[in-house]
């Protein structure tokens, strides 16, 4: 049984480019995205470069290391959706399972439920990642409903859950 792993979370700089892009080469790492193979270097410096109003990147980190990332994009430009955020993550392949998800994800909701003031948190997730699944189910989430032939993946259609957190506001 491995000794639990301390992960730091700290916002991605533009400098964290190739770490970023080595997570996302990994196979189990695209898969589970709508990422493609074969991931840009140079397309995640200018990601990182210049990102989105209203896009928070998070990385987990051990001893410095970058071994996952957890994007909370919002909508300041949007009136009617200001209370929203929409998620997407990733740990490095070899980092998988080791609690890196459960330490990014208590972050991203922290930050959107304490300082962002969101109250309503959305992802995509492959019917078939049951380790997501369980990641999300764990943080409040539950399926909303599913999206059939939702993308492409390794020669066939996948479906998807649309899944949904809500704070509880009152
Ligand atoms: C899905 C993913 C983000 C989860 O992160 P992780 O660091 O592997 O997850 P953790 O180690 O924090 O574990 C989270 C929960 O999932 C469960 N879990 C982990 N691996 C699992 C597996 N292979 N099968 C079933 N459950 C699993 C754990 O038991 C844990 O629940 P628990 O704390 O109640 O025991 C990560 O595996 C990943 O990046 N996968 C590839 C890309 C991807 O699928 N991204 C999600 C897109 S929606």
């Amino acid at each position: 049984m491995d000794n639990k792993v301390t992960f730091t979370i700290r916002r991605a700089e533009p400098a964290d480019y190739e770490s970023v892009a080595r997570i996302f080469a990994g196979p189990k790492a695209f898969s589970g995205t709508l990422q493609l193979p074969f991931p840009s270097v140079e397309r995640w410096r200018q990601r990182l470069a210049e990102p989105p109003e209203g896009a928070f990147n998070l990385l987990a980190c051990v001893d410095n290391e970058v071994v996952g990332q957890l994007g909370l994009h919002t909508f300041p430009n949007n009136p009617r959706r200001r209370h929203v955020g929409q998620i997407g993550m990733a740990i490095r392949d070899d980092w998988q399972g080791k609690g890196a998800g459960s330490a990014l994800m208590q972050a991203g909701v922290d930050l959107a439920d304490k300082w962002l003031n969101l109250f309503r948190l959305e992802l995509e997730v492959y019917t078939d990642n049951e380790a997501a699944i369980r990641l999300y189910e764990k943080f409040g989430f539950v399926v909303e409903g599913t999206l059939v032939r939702f993308a492409y993946r390794d020669g066939q259609y996948v479906d998807a859950y649309t899944m949904a957190r809500l704070r509880n506001i009152v």
